[in-house]
């Protein structure tokens, strides 16, 4: 037997030491007793993380949503696999079970493969929170299309950079989006973006808002008259272990934007079972993760774990603050919510007020908490355990990345005491290292670092879209044999981790992972920006914000600044999207570089961050005048 699921901490303790111990035993045994298989691997796993290459249950065959679908249909066919809360309350909620998920999802695949869809064809997923977005992505999981869902608040220049790193042949979006009191013309940013994309011959759209939108004859089409006329039965295309299932992109710290390649066998093993365990899914449980399916939570989280272990998985259109900053409690009243996941800057934008719309509801539902995407609190952690779990849910903070694909470091909730801020310990089968800049593996406890890891997890992605050279720098080059994180973080005196924030060009805000490069890009295209630098600076809703310290050419000098930077904001927002605004932009003769002409970030940020005592040697810059006038004009 093996042990898919954990329930006391010596067991843990004792299925951890064997996964280390005997890895290839521990994944086959779980893969072995809880998925079906059409064939089964010839090697657990191959790796190599010189190359890099990881292969896991090479030679198996398999389709990810016979697990996911088919396999629940005897036992759980009435049962709600997909929960749909829309975005208005006054809206009735759709139960969708198992049984009507696989004909949708079916229903869907045909018409996928009516359009020319094959196996190994990119189709983009620019869709909103409704439920067409996860049966796309199904769809395209069953005849072994590779999906690429985009996260539709991204803008039409950021959507047709993805469309086209992947070549995608189709995309399939909605007329538009409701979030809160806002409509989004999600169309017409698709439109947009397909002018600069040849290589999509085909737009399927869902009617969401009813909207008369413009429909390129030849190209664009409704969905739901072609799903009504297709056959509810799809016979699962037959895929490799390492076939890939998905690519979803990620900031890098430069560059274009990262396609993480995940593949199938491997990464539904882990998700399905970190889902299992990280929230203790019990057979009658509503689970209700609050990320978007455009991100890697919403694949691993709202999609394939859950699906995968036959749970009822709550998906909802809105935001938290709609119609007021009652609505995700209203939401766990409602619908019995077990397990709740969300990211601590949303519980930081609740808790600033107050816990009167909280002590509105019945929380009593609720039995784990969770936390994902950016470092928590201590504040938010204690808001979060006193008012929402009211200490009694235990909090798990869920540490992973788009990269790992799935859970890396968290509590299991009811085995592991929990502590503020603290990740805690490994999950089954990782293995952390803290590295000192020189690489230099610091063991024992008591350690503060570089975060790595020494050995192939299931999950982890395979490569970058087109570019596995890419991948070998950007994880595999900084430490021999180790994947690298670009995360920080420390080993207490027990062995808990805390992930102590990125360190290297990457800013998470509001728990969206945004690289500087493609940010300084956009402003540089401003006719009277000279040059640019972003840093990020504390922010008690967001974790942290965007600063910009920026350069005028003389053009620049005689215009209104508060203009320039609302056509600097605006310029963001229509490359990369309104997350991306900066909160301060500080104009400046000049920005402090090295003498070989290197911008030094370190020092912005420290400026920014309001630590001026801890600057360190400036002399030695090529222009140290500039950093006194900085200081001199903070914002
Ligand atoms: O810096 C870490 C932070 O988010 C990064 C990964 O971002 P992304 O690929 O968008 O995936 C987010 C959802 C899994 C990490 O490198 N991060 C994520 N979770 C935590 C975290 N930082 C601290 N604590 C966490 N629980």
């Amino acid at each position: 037997m093996s042990n898919y699921h954990i329930k006391h901490l010596e067991e843990y303790y004792q299925v951890y030491r064997k996964s280390i111990r005997e890895p290839e035993n521990f994944w086959e045994e779980i893969a072995e007793e809880h998925f079906v298989w059409r064939k089964k691997w010839n090697s657990v796993l191959e790796w190599d993380f010189k190359i890099p290459e990881v292969k896991w249950f090479s030679g198996a065959k398999l389709n990810i949503t016979e697990n996911c679908i088919d396999r629940h249909l005897a036992t759980r066919g009435d049962k709600t696999a997909i929960l749909f809360e829309p975005n208005d309350p006054k809206e009735a909620a759709e139960h969708i079970s198992y049984t009507e998920l696989s004909k949708r999802v079916n229903q869907f695949a045909n018409v996928l493969k009516d359009k020319g869809i094959q196996k190994g064809d990119r189709v983009c997923i620019y869709v909103p929170m409704i439920p067409e977005l996860a049966i796309a992505t199904l769809a395209c999981a069953r005849i072994g299309a590779i999906h690429s869902v985009v996260f539709a608040g991204f803008s039409a220049v950021a959507l047709a950079t993805r469309i086209n790193d992947s070549d995608c042949k189709m995309v399939i979006t909605s007329d538009g989006s409701y979030r809160g009191a806002k409509i989004i013309d999600l169309k017409g940013i698709v439109d947009e973006a397909l002018e600069h994309c040849p290589g999509v011959s085909t737009v399927l759209v869902a009617k969401r808002i009813h909207s008369e939108i413009y429909m390129k004859e030849g190209r664009d089409q409704w969905l739901q008259p072609l799903l009504d006329t297709a056959s509810n039965v799809c016979e699962a295309e037959i895929m490799d272990a390492e076939d890939p299932l998905f690519i979803l992109y990620t900031s890098g710290s430069t560059g274009t934007p990262k396609g993480m390649v995940h593949t199938t066998a491997g990464y539904m093993v882990y998700t399905a079972y970190t889902f299992k365990n990280a929230f203790q899914y019990k057979e009658n449980d509503v689970y209700w993760c609050t990320a978007d399916i455009g991100w890697i939570t919403g694949h691993s989280y709202i999609v394939y774990g859950p699906l995968a272990n036959g749970a009822t998985t709550l998906l909802f259109e809105g935001v938290p603050s709609y119609p007021d900053f009652g609505r995700f409690w209203e939401i766990v009243e409602k619908h019995k919510v077990s397990q709740f996941y969300t990211a601590p800057t949303a519980i930081r934008a609740l808790a600033k007020h107050g816990t009167e719309v909280v002590d509105a509801y019945d929380l009593s539902s609720l039995k784990v908490l969770g936390s994902v995407g950016e470092p928590i609190n201590e504040e938010a952690w204690h808001w979060y355990n006193d008012n929402i779990g009211k200490k009694k849910s235990p909090i798990i903070d869920t540490w992973w990345q788009t990269e790992t694909g799935g859970m890396m470091i968290t509590p299991i909730p009811y085995v592991t005491p929990t502590k503020p801020t603290y990740a805690t310990l490994p999950f089954i089968g990782i293995q952390p290292a803290i590295v000192d800049e020189k690489g230099n593996e610091l063991s024992g406890n008591q350690v503060e670092g570089r975060l790595c890891i020494k050995f192939p997890w299931p999950s982890i992605a395979r490569t970058i879209w087109g570019n596995h050279q890419r991948y070998k720098e950007t994880y595999f080059s900084a430490y021999k044999n180790m994947y690298f994180t670009g995360d920080g973080a420390l080993r207490d005196e027990v062995g808990y981790y805390r992930i102590t924030g990125r360190v290297d060009d990457v800013i998470i805000v509001s728990g969206h992972n945004l690289g500087t490069a493609p940010i300084e890009d956009a402003i540089n295209e401003h006719p009277a920006v000279a040059e640019s630098a972003i840093v990020g600076f504390p922010h008690d809703i967001k974790g942290s914000a965007l600063y910009g310290y920026i350069t005028l050419k003389d053009i620049g000098e005689s215009r209104s600044q508060d203009n320039l930077r609302k056509e600097i904001n605006q310029l963001i927002t229509d490359r990369i999207g309104p997350i991306a605004k900066l909160d301060k932009i500080q104009f400046s003769e000049g920005l402090p570089k090295t003498r070989s002409g290197k911008i030094m970030r370190r020092i912005l940020r420290k400026i920014a961050c309001n630590e001026m005592d801890n600057l360190g040697d400036v002399s030695t810059l090529l222009n140290p005048e500039v950093v006194q006038s900085i200081i001199d004009n903070r914002l």
